[in-house]
């Protein structure tokens, strides 16, 4: 039963654009946020126990799904934080899919602690934001880079290296994008787990993690001119090396083959992969609009269009 005070937290999804896994080891990343694909989550004080909603389970808190484990710690540390003692109730709206690369378990995670501080009317400054996102991303992870709790809170093209602050990216040029989903749900986790192993092998200097950085940091000066084809090309070669590190599904593939056939600039898994998404570059909104269709007829199981531009200035048509 509700008793009437609550209090609402908004956060949305995100696509790494270039950088993905290498980020983990302190290479940079470029990833942009997808504002209108929207997680809310409201926190509202209640009579009996403290009481989860969202898609995949509706019950007490103490009773959700181990993969929920992430969420519920956050939920327990931010009611510590903000020292609430009743019983609480959490109801989470998401569009985000979850094991889709796009950002969810960042995005929820967020939603959740604005809607925790906002029940309290405490301010949530941006740092103690981040700790508590980390708090389930490391639940969820094992080893995030924090480039998801970054994006999916803000609403600027991001530079991000790990443990810095980031860095906005200028974009001169409207950046027209599909971003596809397979019909595989990936696992950051799982992924993450099998690039450690394999870069430990590889030791570092020379491996797939090592070009992934490279042409990482050669991707924002093609943005900031507005190069896309140079963008697009790079994006392919990213693709290349994450499919060395095993991280794109044969589905995966085929939608990334669909786009270059269709001639989109780049193309390329985006994520932690094993499933999850992909992410097109295309030249203007006319072929933004093709590509989107041909994904679907490759076998996207969804996609959206969005279109990056400036600096808190994204859309999706
Ligand atoms: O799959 P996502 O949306 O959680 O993105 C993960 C990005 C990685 O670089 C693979 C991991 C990380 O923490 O940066």
């Amino acid at each position: 039963m509700t008793h009437g005070k609550s209090g609402r937290g908004d956060a949305h999804g995100k696509a790494i654009l270039m950088g993905e896994h290498a980020v983990v080891y302190g290479f940079p990343a470029v990833a942009v946020p997808l504002p209108e694909i929207k997680v809310s989550a409201e926190a509202t004080s209640r009579e009996g126990d403290d009481w989860l909603d969202c898609t995949y389970y509706r019950g007490p808190l103490q009773n959700a799904p181990s993969e929920l484990a992430g969420l519920r710690l956050l939920i327990v540390e931010g009611l510590e934080r903000i020292k609430w003692r009743r019983p609480i109730g959490i109801t989470i709206r998401s569009d985000i899919p979850a094991g889709y690369g796009l950002g969810s378990s960042a995005a929820v995670a967020a939603a959740v602690a604005r809607a925790l501080y906002h029940l309290a009317g405490a301010p949530l400054p941006r740092e103690t934001l981040l700790e508590l996102v980390a708090v389930s991303e490391t639940m969820c992870h094992g080893e995030p880079s924090g480039v998801d709790a970054q994006a999916t809170t803000g609403l600027d093209p991001l530079w991000f290296v790990r443990g810095r602050s980031p860095e906005i990216v200028a974009i001169p040029t409207p950046m027209y994008l599909v971003v596809a989903a397979s019909s595989q749900p990936g696992n950051t986790r799982h992924t993450v787990q099998q690039v450690r192993a394999l870069q430990e092998r590889l030791g570092s200097g020379t491996g797939p993690i090592d070009r992934i950085g490279a042409l990482t940091a050669a991707s924002r000066p093609a943005i900031e001119h507005g190069d896309y084809p140079y963008l697009g090309a790079l994006m392919i070669e990213v693709h290349r090396e994450l499919a060395a590190l095993n991280a794109a599904t044969s589905e995966v593939e085929q939608l990334v083959a669909a786009a270059l056939r269709h001639e989109a600039l780049g193309a390329k898994l985006t994520g932690g992969g094993g499933g999850g998404s992909m992410v097109v570059l295309a030249k203007d909104i006319q072929q933004q609009r093709q590509l989107a269709d041909v994904l679907m007829s490759a076998g996207a199981t969804r996609v959206w269009t969005p279109i990056v531009r400036g600096t808190g200035l994204s859309a999706i048509n």
